[in-house]
């Protein structure tokens, strides 16, 4: 008898079966995205009730700490597990060396205190990255020659990591790319008994278009040059496994990807590569693109928002930076 799809002999298989009621739609996906995944990043200021909106990210602001703490009520509320905080410091205070990076009574520093004060169930993340303090907005120090020097940043990077872990932050965030910086990091926690602190390591980051944004919030854009002799190359991904390993091998203790719509094969390698877990880092540019389209009425913005997010963890991560955060905890509850 001749096979056709009207006239079916087994084994014939119509994937359509398992699609064709949310029910059985509901038991056969692979993929969840909860909220306890996500991970909110803010930016911080001086001053008291400020909610200074960035404009090149719709729904995001600059908070004073005061409004810092309202942003962090809701994300209890909503059960989203994770802040991560990046402070806009005043020009004034940026040097060469990033010296504010060290204040023990600095920006960032106080809103470590009040937050694990006021909510301690709340895991609050800071980054490591000489940029925000730094007047030539580059994440190492600079040689004579505008070179980025890495061993002596590695330094000035672990002690920045001490003076968040006196702080009682649960993870640094090393997003500066030295060679050697988690290394350097946990040697420097450890030796002053900070074993509990976490090192959430930006393993895989990219010289990425995508940040503009994020460095728009900040004023934190490069002054001279660009990242490129220490932020990855978007050609490759091989090289994102030799920055795992060294990370694993360093003490990190999460191994992130970042951008993540853009680098999903690389998220999938390193989860193929590490028994760690994997987050990925939907960055300020993904954001702002799906918003900007949305405003224009040109795609669903909750849509495009799910579906990125969801793809992100079908490709491997366990967990996601993401600005919609409080969005997406509403959306899938
Ligand atoms: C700082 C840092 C950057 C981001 C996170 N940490 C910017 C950069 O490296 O220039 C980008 C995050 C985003 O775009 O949302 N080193």
């Amino acid at each position: 008898m001749t096979i056709t799809a009207t006239n079916p002999t087994p084994p014939y298989h119509r994937p359509r079966r398992n699609r064709k009621n949310s029910a059985v739609r509901a038991l056969v996906e692979e993929t969840k995205l909860t909220t306890s995944d996500l991970i909110y990043p803010q930016f911080i200021t001086e001053g008291s009730n400020i909610r200074d909106p960035i404009h090149s990210m719709p729904g995001i602001y600059r908070l004073s700490l005061d409004q810092l703490l309202k942003e962090a009520e809701r994300l209890v509320e909503f059960g989203i597990p994770a802040i991560a905080l990046f402070p806009a410091i005043p020009k004034e205070l940026k040097d060469s060396t990033g010296s504010e990076s060290v204040n023990p009574d600095g920006l960032l520093q106080r809103a470590v205190r009040l937050l694990k004060k006021s909510f301690p169930q709340l895991c609050v993340i800071t980054d490591i990255a000489l940029d925000p303090y730094t007047n030539h907005g580059h994440d190492g120090l600079v040689g004579d020659n505008g070179e980025i020097l890495n061993d002596p940043s590695l330094e000035a990077l672990a002690q920045m990591a001490l003076v968040q872990a006196e702080a009682g932050v649960d993870m640094v965030a090393p997003s500066d790319m030295m060679d050697g910086r988690v290394g350097a990091i946990r040697a420097t926690l450890d030796q002053n008994g900070y074993f509990d602190v976490s090192i959430h390591a930006y393993t895989a980051k990219y010289a990425s278009a995508f940040y503009g944004p994020f460095r728009d919030a900040l004023g934190s854009a490069p002054s001279f040059g660009d990242k490129k002799t220490y932020q990855m190359n978007p050609a490759n991904s091989r090289e994102a496994l030799i920055e795992a390993r060294l990370d694993e091998m360093e003490g990190a203790d999460i191994l992130m990807v970042k951008p993540a719509l853009a680098y999903l094969d690389v998220i999938a390698k390193l989860r193929a590569a590490t028994s760690l877990p994997i987050s990925a880092y939907q960055v300020s540019g993904e954001y702002a693109m799906i918003m900007a389209a949305a405003q224009n009425g040109w795609l669903d913005g909750e849509s495009a928002l799910l579906e990125s997010l969801l793809c992100i963890k079908r490709a491997g991560a366990d967990m996601i930076f993401t600005y919609a955060a409080p969005e997406i905890a509403q959306l899938i509850g």
